[in-house]
């Protein structure tokens, strides 16, 4: 009897020990399986006299069945306790305050540039674009500005070779689509794209820098279909109550020409530093296609007329957001770009 007590107790402190649910297992297959000290017992049940054989028995089961309630709330006691321990190790302090992952954002002319095509694919215009790179003849002579033309003056010119050139205004695509939809009617189209001249840079110019032309041609299409127009783009994107005004002005590829002011976004029109004092700021160039244009193109300037106008990205980038600078938009500056996130 003094074995199964002795057994026991063995089996008891080591089942207490264990540390781990394999530990446990390892002790289950040992003192309840077929191999185990338990069973070994019951070999010794043959030499025992008759009459203490099933006293012997119901002892031997007895013990299996209390080392079994023994492992089984041991077992229970290390599952919680390796609960919590994977609690412990998986913890998440949701209070500590999330790492910051910092994202891009549209570049401020870019954001521009889409404010404007998006309000002229709602008046029915079509985008198209051209490449940088041009030639002579759409830069210049298409547009009314012969080899002679003091025009040429205007505008210093990055030249490649001797008639290739990059352009120096989106003027250069108005003539190619001109050229490419001749003689159908009508055209309504904005060219937005890069522009180049050979000039220094400083706070208010940029040897790079971009454009957007618009240019409708149809039957009629007067200098008050263009105010509408203009008018319309003011307010969009300087806001509801502002309004604009002509003066009239040259370029060659239009006449009448005129260049169009707003009246100021900032002081309403009353005078402040942004417009000189003036209440009106100026935003664009702009006029009735040129007839000597038309007919270059292979339209009959008696039977059809058109508009065109050409708008600088970053002039009204900078009016918009209030940018001082416009070399701040090349020089990769991201305290500068972050600042236009919240306008996307
Ligand atoms: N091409 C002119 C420039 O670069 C801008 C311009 C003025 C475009 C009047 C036009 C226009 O289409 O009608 O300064």
């Amino acid at each position: 009897m003094s074995k199964f007590e002795e057994l026991h107790q063995e089996a008891l402190a080591k089942i207490h020990e264990a540390q781990n649910s394999k530990d446990l297992n390892d002790l289950r297959v040992y003192y309840l399986g077929k191999k185990g000290p338990v069973q070994s017992l019951m070999k010794n049940m043959k030499d025992l006299p008759k009459e203490e054989k099933p006293l012997f028995g119901k002892k031997v089961n007895e013990l299996k069945q209390k080392l079994s309630v023994l492992i089984d709330e041991k077992r229970e006691e290390l599952a919680e306790q390796e609960m919590q321990a994977k609690i412990e190790s998986e913890k998440i302090d949701i209070t500590l305050p999330g790492r910051s992952c910092k994202t891009g954002n549209l570049h401020p002319l870019t954001l521009v540039n889409q404010e404007l095509e998006d309000l002229f694919i709602g008046l029915g215009y079509q985008v198209i674009e051209g490449p940088d790179i041009t030639d002579d003849e759409y830069c210049f002579e298409r547009a009314n500005i012969p080899k002679d033309h003091p025009a040429r003056a205007m505008q210093d010119s990055l030249y490649i070779d001797e008639n290739r050139l990059l352009r120096t205004h989106t003027t250069a695509i108005q003539m190619d689509v001109l050229e490419k939809s001749a003689p159908n009617l009508p055209i309504k189209v904005v060219c937005p794209g890069k522009v180049y001249r050979r000039d220094d840079d400083d706070a208010t110019h940029s040897h790079q820098f971009m454009q957007m032309e618009g240019l409708v041609v149809g039957q009629n299409v007067t200098l008050s279909d263009l105010k509408g127009t203009l008018e319309f783009l003011a307010k969009k994107m300087f806001g509801q109550s502002r309004q604009i005004r002509f003066r009239p002005s040259y370029f060659p590829f239009t006449e009448p020409s005129v260049e169009v002011d707003v009246s100021c976004h900032i002081c309403d029109g009353k005078g402040c530093p942004t417009c000189k004092g003036t209440g009106w700021i100026e935003i664009l160039g702009a006029g009735e296609v040129h007839p000597n244009v038309l007919k270059m193109a292979g339209y009959d300037p008696d039977t059809c007329s058109g508009f065109a106008f050409g708008v600088g990205i970053e002039r009204i980038a900078m009016l918009k957001y209030g940018i001082d600078d416009i070399r701040h938009f090349y020089t990769n500056d991201q305290r500068f770009s972050w600042t236009f996130k919240r306008f996307e």
